[in-house]
Formats: C-alpha cells, structure tokens, sequence
C-alpha cells in the first residue's frame, strides 16, 4: 500500500513539522542497555512530540519468554526513568497499543516466521503499510544470523512502494577486515540507500551546529585554516567507568569506542571543505575526503598515548580500577583512554596537528572542539604587558555546557598596558527556549523518513579504520597500557606526547 503524496505538501517548507509516515520499529536488543536507556525514550519523545503516525508499532525481538504485555512493561519502565518529555498517559495508551513481542533466538527459524506473521498483522491492524525499520542494537556477531533471517523470511524486501531498512548501531567491526565482512554481510541483503549507520553524535545538535557555525557565517571561514590556526583538541571525556559494559567494551577499548566514530567525525565536520548542499551525497562526499587525507603519525610511541584507570576518587567517591571492574580479567590490557595526533594532508591544514582524546574516569564529563589559533605576528607591546595573554582560541562546546566560547586577549583595567585572556560565550540555554532532543530522536525519525545525511556510509567506516588500525595493532604489541588515577586528567604519557609538540592539552 503506497501512501498518496499530499500536492499541498512543500518537503523544504520547514513550518511543517518533519513527521513519520505509516511504518514500524523493530527492536533487536531490548534487554541491552541502549534500548532501555536511549532508544524505547526516544521512540516516546517522538510519540510526544507528535512525530510518528497514529498507527505506529514497535515490535520487540529477543530471547525472552514475554508475552506483548510484559514487553510493554519494559518498554513502560525505560520510558518513566529516561524519557526527555513529560509522561502523558495519552501518549502512552496510544503508543502501547501498537506494541508486539516476539519471542525466539536469532537462529530460529519458527520466531522469524512468527515476526513475519506479526509485521503482516500490523500491516492490517495498524496501517503500517508494509514499512519496517529493523535495528539491530546487538552484538555485531550476530548480524550474520539476524540478516540471513530477515532475508530467509522475506521481512528484507517490500512490495509497491513500501521500504523496508536496517539500522546497524556501531562498533562496526573492530578493524577495517572486519568491517569489511560485515558490510558484506548487511549488502548481500539490503541495498545501501536501506542501511542507516548510527553515529548518534552526528544526533547531537551542538554537532549540526559545526555546520551551521561554519557555512552560514562569514567571520570564521576566512581564518579556518593552516594561515590562522595552530592545532585543533577534540576532547570526549567522560566521569563514568564502563558499567555493566565489561563484554562489549573489553578487547574493544577507549579508541576503538569513541575516536573510530564520534571523534573522526567531529573531526571531519571541522576540518571539511563546504559541501555543494547538505544532501547525503554531497556531505559524505566532502567527510571522507578529509578522511582520506589523514596521515596517522610515522612515530606511534611519539604521538599516540594510552592509559587505563585505576582505582581513584570521583566526584567524593572512592572508585574502583578497571581490572577490578566485574567481568574484567585482571590483567587486562585494553585501554580506558586514548589520545592521538592526527595531520591533514591536503592546502588547507597542512601542518596542523589535530588531537584526539578520550578516556571513562576523567575529571568530569564533557566534549568540546577547540581551534587554537597562532599568535598575531607581532605584538607591539612589553613583554611584561603580555606575560598573561594565552593564544586565541574557539571551542564549541558539544556537551553538556552547550555553546560556544570565543576566547582572546583584552586590556585589564588599570593605568599601566596588561593583557589577559578573556572568554566571550554563546549559551543553548541563555539564546533558545526549546531544548534540544536527544540524538537517537533525530536518528530515529531520520531512519523513519528514510533521510540519510546524518548516517556514515561504509566508505567512512573503512577510512576510519585505516586510520586507527596501525594505531591500535602497535599498542596490542606492547602489552598492558599504564594506569591513570580515577578522577584525574588521563596518563602523564598523554601530556608528554602533546608536550613534545611544544603544546599543552585545555583543562576543559
Ligand atoms: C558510546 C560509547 O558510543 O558513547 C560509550 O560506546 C560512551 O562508551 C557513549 O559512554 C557516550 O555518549 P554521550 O552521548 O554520553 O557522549
């Protein structure tokens, strides 16, 4: 069944709000973490904020004895504690009533039949129209099973002008050979206008904003090169420890989790050329040629650093190191932060270093971009007047201060010439009244509407693993990273690495 376009209906007119057509969600994955915390809210937000169709449905898939109700009830529990949006029960009643389970492992064949007969059901009963998204918020081993299922069962392919799309949730393999067989995996069965890669940073609106701040201004392109800026830090620091993550997140670790996805691709935002327009094409287009121009130091032991937590104090707390984090081995080698220098190689950063870091147990959480730029060529001052005046620099504050800060020299009041840094901010909170949605919302909706810029195609993933690769194989060769204390900044080896370029790392 096709839906007939309204001709009233401009798609650019942005007074309308970007709503879901007739579809489902189904979820592969409900016990994990991630649906619980981030995915069943969001799919709530979005019903609460009027943006999926009347009919909606979200099936869950999982190897659970649950009847549709008990289902409901986990979906009812992540919606109460992490929902963005007030609870209505109207919302919910209407939601719920389009909420199925089916139960089975991934190798079944009866539970697929059974999704089979229950996504037809819902084609009849809740006018979803033959349109189904499958996310598989599950370890990436079991992709093989799941896609060959969805094939087996005829749920990969629609009829008419009904869609039918995968979600994959990162890591997306562990190195660029495994994420090539993945791929092979997830294209053998749906074609690639169908596959939505989740970046969810990509979500975040500080992260739309690199965009917006960038091309619809005029001040900043100008000295948005090697001319003007000296290095670029792009710091992800988190407070928590991995939580209940021990087997996904070891083997895997702080560069694999974060630098290979949300790092490389804030990275490419900054240091990208302008994109012809903001379609999936062109913007993916303009990413993965900063991609491929990276070069990944020559000297890894020079310019790469690593470390692992150990026990500490966090926020008055006393915390536990990560080798004695449940389900960790106790000499575990995989690392809990990272940090690496990266060069462009193209005219527009050619001798800019961009650093890289991220670690779980640091001073407190927050991700922020910072352009620092070169000293003015001369200063016609004493050098006592200067003594205090730092480099300029512009930091774009990705969360959870959300803003901008511009910071640069200024007179202090007095008789004699003294200049100090001074910061000049632009506060989310203090310029709009709505707050912004949570990423997996935009995402979601996005996979929905069937709108790709905003998801990675496999041809990022591969050039981000090329990045990291030769990075992430020197350090498995050399044995267990060094401990940083919980509660601290990261490793002294991480200072040391960016001391060597005469450079020091921001106290964000
Ligand atoms: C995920 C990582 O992709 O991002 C986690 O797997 C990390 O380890 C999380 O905690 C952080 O996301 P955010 O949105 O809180 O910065």
């Amino acid at each position: 069944m096709t839906v007939p376009e309204n001709p009233l209906r401009d798609p650019q007119d942005r007074r309308l709000p970007r709503i879901a057509g007739p579809c489902s969600l189904v979820l592969f994955g409900v016990t994990g973490d991630l649906s619980r915390t981030k995915l069943m809210p969001a799919v709530y937000d979005l019903a609460n904020r009027g943006l999926l169709p009347p009919g909606f449905a979200l099936v869950g898939f999982a190897r659970r004895d649950w009847a549709h109700q008990d289902f409901a009830k986990v979906v009812y529990d992540a919606v109460k504690a992490h929902s963005r949006t007030p609870f209505r029960e109207e919302t919910w009643r209407q939601l719920a009533e389009g909420f199925r389970f089916v139960p089975g492992e991934f190798s079944d064949d009866k539970a697929f039949a059974n999704l089979a007969r229950t996504v037809d059901e819902l084609d009849e009963a809740r006018g979803t129209a033959g349109n189904h998204a499958f996310y598989l918020s599950i370890p990436p081993k079991f992709f093989p099973d799941v896609v060959g299922q969805l094939k087996e069962h005829g749920l990969a392919t629609a009829e008419g002008g009904a869609w039918r799309r995968v979600v994959v949730e990162k890591p997306f393999g562990r190195d660029l050979a495994s994420a090539r067989q993945l791929n092979a995996v997830v294209s053998d069965v749906f074609p690639p206008h169908a596959v939505f890669r989740i970046d969810h940073y990509l979500g975040k609106e500080t992260v739309q904003n690199v965009l917006a701040f960038r091309f619809a201004n005029a001040m900043f392109e100008p000295v948005w090169n090697a001319n003007y800026v000296d290095h670029v830090q792009i710091t992800m620091a988190e407070d928590v420890g991995i939580g209940g993550r021990a087997g996904y997140y070891d083997g895997i670790g702080a560069a694999r989790d974060v630098i290979q996805n949300h790092l490389l691709q804030l990275m490419a935002l900054i240091a990208m050329e302008d994109p012809t327009s903001f379609d999936a094409r062109n913007l993916r287009q303009e990413k993965q040629k900063v991609l491929a121009a990276v070069r990944t130091p020559d000297r890894i032991d020079l310019h790469t650093a690593r470390g692992q937590y150990a026990a500490g104090w966090q926020g008055g707390k006393q915390v536990i190191g990560y080798c004695d984090e449940d389900d960790i081995p106790n000499r575990s080698s995989t690392e809990t932060y990272a940090a690496i220098r990266l060069d462009i190689e193209n005219r527009r950063w050619a001798g800019v270093p961009f650093y890289l870091r991220t670690g779980k147990r640091l001073g407190r959480r927050v991700t922020e971009v910072a352009v620092v730029f070169k000293r003015a060529p001369h200063l016609p001052f004493t050098e006592t007047a200067t003594e205090e005046l730092g480099q300029n620099a512009l930091v774009m504050r990705i969360q959870p201060d959300e803003g901008v800060t511009l910071r640069f020299g200024a007179k202090v009041p007095g008789t004699a010439m003294e200049l100090r840094d001074v910061n000049m901010d632009f506060a989310y909170g203090g310029a709009f009244v709505e707050s912004s949605p949570e990423a997996y919302e935009r995402l979601i909706l996005d996979v929905l509407l069937g709108d790709p810029p905003l998801f990675p195609q496999h041809e990022e993933v591969e050039l981000s693993w090329q990045i990291l690769d030769p990075i992430v194989s020197w350090w498995a060769e050399r044995g267990r990273p060094g401990q940083y204390p919980a509660g601290s900044w990261g490793p002294e080896s991480a200072d040391e690495m960016i001391a060597r370029d005469d450079r020091a790392w921001r106290r964000p």
